[in-house]
This record gives C-alpha cells, sequence and structure tokens, in this order.
C-alpha cells in the first residue's frame, strides 16, 4: 500500500541554485577552479563581539529554552535600532525574534491569512515567498515588474492582481537590489491599509545600501508586518536568528504559534546577535567591499557581454538580462561554469515566466574574485 505524499508539498518548486551549488561543487572536487557568484551569503563570519558574546554566554549561561517572543533584551535592542536607524518608536513588545527571517514568514503568513487566500508579490522575487504560500496553501499571485519601475510592486499592477489579501515587497530586493523610496512604499501601505490588505515588508538587506535610505515599513505604517535578519547585514547566516516587526493585535497570535511550532529561537545565536549591533564598524567595511565589487562588475561585466545590468541600489546582487544571449538561462549558468568557472544562478529561481533570460550575480565575495570573475567572463566571451 503506498503511502500519501501531500499536495502541499508537492506544490513547492525545488531552488535550483543548489543545483548550481552541486555542479560548482563537483567541478571543485575534480581540483577545478570556481568563483562563487551564485552565493547568497556573506563571505564573512559573525563579527567579532557577536563571537565573543557567544563564547561568554556559552561559559555562564546554560542555554536552555527562552521565551516564544524572544530574549527581552534582544527584543529591546531591536527596538531601538529603529530609533536610532529610522527615527521611528517601535516599542519592544512589537518586536518577535524568530529563527532567521525564514522562521518568521511562516509566522506572519499563519497569523495573517486563512487557507486559499491570495498574496501579492513582485516577480522576479526571492524564491521561498511563493513556496511557502504554497506549502501553507495560500495562493502567490505575481505581479510582473520590469526595469522601469525597478522590479518593484506597483498600484498599477495591484489593480490588475485581482482580490488579494496580502501584498509581499523587498527593498533592496533578491534578485535585483533595487529599493523602493520612502514615497513609493507609503503608497503601498495606504493602499493596502484602505483595502484590509496585510503588507509584509521583507527588509534583510537594510544596511546593505549604496544608494539612497532604505525605507522601512514602519516608518509609514502601524499595520505593516516587518521582516528582517541577522543573516546579511550582520553576517551571521548560520545562527538562525532574525526578527518581525508586527501590529499589536497580532503579537499574541504569534506567540501562541511560535510556542508550539518552535518553543524558542536558538539561546546562544540570540545573546550574538544583541552584541552584533556594536559591531558598526567591522559591518560596515563588508559593506564598503560590497560597494567596491558592485562598481568594479558594473564596470568590468559589459566587456565580457553582460551589458543589460541593473544596478543594485543595495544587497549583494545584480540582475543581468541575458535574453539576447540565451533562451535558456539554466543552460548559460551550466555552459558559464564549466567553461569559464564562474558560477551564478539562473533567472528561473526568481521568475518562472521570464527568468530563462535572465541571471542573477551574487557579489557577497571578495574584491579578489569579482577581478578574476571578470577576467575569466571576458576570456570566456572571446571563445
Ligand atoms: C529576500 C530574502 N528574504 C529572506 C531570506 C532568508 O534569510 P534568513 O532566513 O537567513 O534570514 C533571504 C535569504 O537569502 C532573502 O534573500
Amino acid at each position: 500500500m503506498s503511502h500519501k505524499v501531500s499536495r502541499r508539498a508537492g506544490a513547492v518548486d525545488p531552488f535550483i541554485v543548489m543545483d548550481v551549488m552541486a555542479a560548482a561543487a563537483a567541478k571543485e572536487a575534480l581540483g577545478e577552479s570556481v568563483i562563487h557568484l551564485e552565493v547568497g551569503q556573506p563571505s564573512t563570519p559573525a563579527p567579532a563581539g557577536a563571537l565573543v558574546a557567544a563564547h561568554a554566554a556559552l561559559d555562564a549561561d546554560r542555554i536552555g529554552y527562552v521565551a516564544a517572543l524572544g530574549i527581552p533584551s534582544l527584543r529591546e535592542r531591536i527596538a531601538r535600532h529603529y530609533r536610532d536607524a529610522y527615527g521611528a518608536h517601535v516599542p519592544a513588545e512589537r518586536v518577535i525574534v524568530t529563527t532567521g527571517s525564514s522562521g518568521g514568514f511562516p509566522l506572519a503568513f499563519l497569523a495573517s491569512f486563512d487557507a486559499g487566500d491570495r498574496v501579492a508579490l513582485a516577480a522576479p522575487g526571492y524564491p521561498a515567498y511563493r513556496n511557502i504560500l504554497a506549502a501553507l496553501n495560500l495562493e502567490a499571485v505575481d505581479l510582473p515588474t520590469s526595469a522601469a519601475d525597478r522590479f518593484q510592486p506597483t498600484v498599477e499592477a495591484l489593480e490588475k492582481a485581482g482580490p488579494i489579501s496580502g501584498l509581499i515587497v523587498a527593498s533592496p530586493s533578491n534578485p535585483t537590489g533595487t529599493m523602493v523610496s520612502g514615497a513609493e512604499l507609503g503608497v503601498l501601505a495606504r493602499w493596502c491599509d484602505e483595502r484590509g490588505v496585510r503588507l509584509t515588508s521583507d527588509e534583510i538587506y537594510h544596511g546593505i545600501v549604496y544608494d539612497g535610505h532604505a525605507a522601512s515599513a514602519v516608518e509609514v505604517s502601524d499595520t505593516a508586518i516587518v521582516v528582517n535578519s541577522f543573516s546579511k547585514y550582520f553576517s551571521m547566516t548560520g545562527w538562525r536568528v532574525g526578527w518581525l516587526v508586527v501590529p499589536t493585535d497580532l503579537v499574541r497570535p504569534i506567540e501562541r504559534l511560535a510556542q508550539n511550532f518552535f518553543i524558542s529561537v536558538p539561546t546562544l545565536s540570540q545573546h550574538a546577535a544583541l552584541a552584533a549591533f556594536e559591531c558598526r564598524d567591522e559591518l560596515d567595511g563588508h559593506v564598503r567591499r560590497y560597494k567596491a565589487n558592485r562598481d568594479l562588475l558594473m564596470k568590468g561585466l559589459p566587456a565580457a557581454g553582460l551589458d543589460r545590468l541593473t544596478p543594485a541600489q543595495g544587497a549583494f546582487y545584480i540582475y543581468a538580462d541575458v535574453s539576447h544571449l540565451t533562451n535558456d538561462s539554466r543552460d548559460f549558468c551550466r555552459r558559464m561554469l564549466q567553461e569559464a568557472g564562474v558560477a551564478t544562478t539562473p533567472g528561473v529561481d526568481f521568475d518562472r515566466a521570464r527568468g530563462a533570460g535572465t541571471l542573477r550575480i551574487s557579489f557577497a565575495g571578495s574584491t579578489a574574485e569579482m577581478e578574476e570573475a571578470v577576467r575569466r567572463l571576458k576570456a570566456w566571451q572571446r571563445k
């Protein structure tokens, strides 16, 4: 007798970049060199102060379960961060510590939506949004975006989406690095409020910004859910700690969900995260390197034939239109890896309809790696 596999699990797509990473690892196992422009994480460890705090916590603390919403000192420190960075008053009671921002999404979506609800999001976009929604029996509604609107949702696109219960905005965005301005975020928040649509603002790349101010939804809305994380600016991916800022009426529902789903967020990581707020100098140094990397690629890639690039305003990604070079970005990335030794992510991960003509280039690595990538791609193009 065969056993059932749920339809909702079947609705979850694989993450194709994982195939690229496996192919890159196989190439490296043969002793060949690969420049990794496919990775979506900092190449650096947690900042030194966070590591010191983690060691101290190991010596002094039992590392047991803690409160489901997070250790109070961390919730308070995150609340203060909103005052310092955005001039916004966010009470610590509205801050919820989560297991990475990935742990925050199911809590936010389960607390906000019922099965069958429709949630709009920009295409291209981070693939886990639609996959988490699908696993929760929610319908992801693509808002096709373009370079003209910086690949961000617009009211015009929303008006065409049909009835929706939620909107997800990511600024700076993965995979495009583009941002919405504070004014644009305000317009989207107002549109949502007038219709009872729950706005979720993914602000995981805040702090990694090159042009202008990354506006937070807390500046323009009391009803939006903000998602953030220690993974990117704070360079702590593997520590699995992030946070939500939620409206007051969602705190208790999310607390009940978090108690049952997770009990609590890794305690050691919360101690380390608290200390990471005092490591600005080290972390801002990473951002300066990302900016140098971005500038180097924006200048160098056109000479390698990749000349349709979205200038990243933040995050560490360049989204490249390669539709004049291929109609199959997966194959293009495979060849680039095999022939040039440069790994990138095919756009199909981010935009199922149009991603066959795009790819994502991550510049989270070292500047020397970016230089080498440009050199290899130029040589590849000449061939
Ligand atoms: C836009 C975006 N949101 C969320 C995440 C999830 O990150 P984490 O769970 O490490 O906080 C990522 C990771 O790449 C991302 O790019």
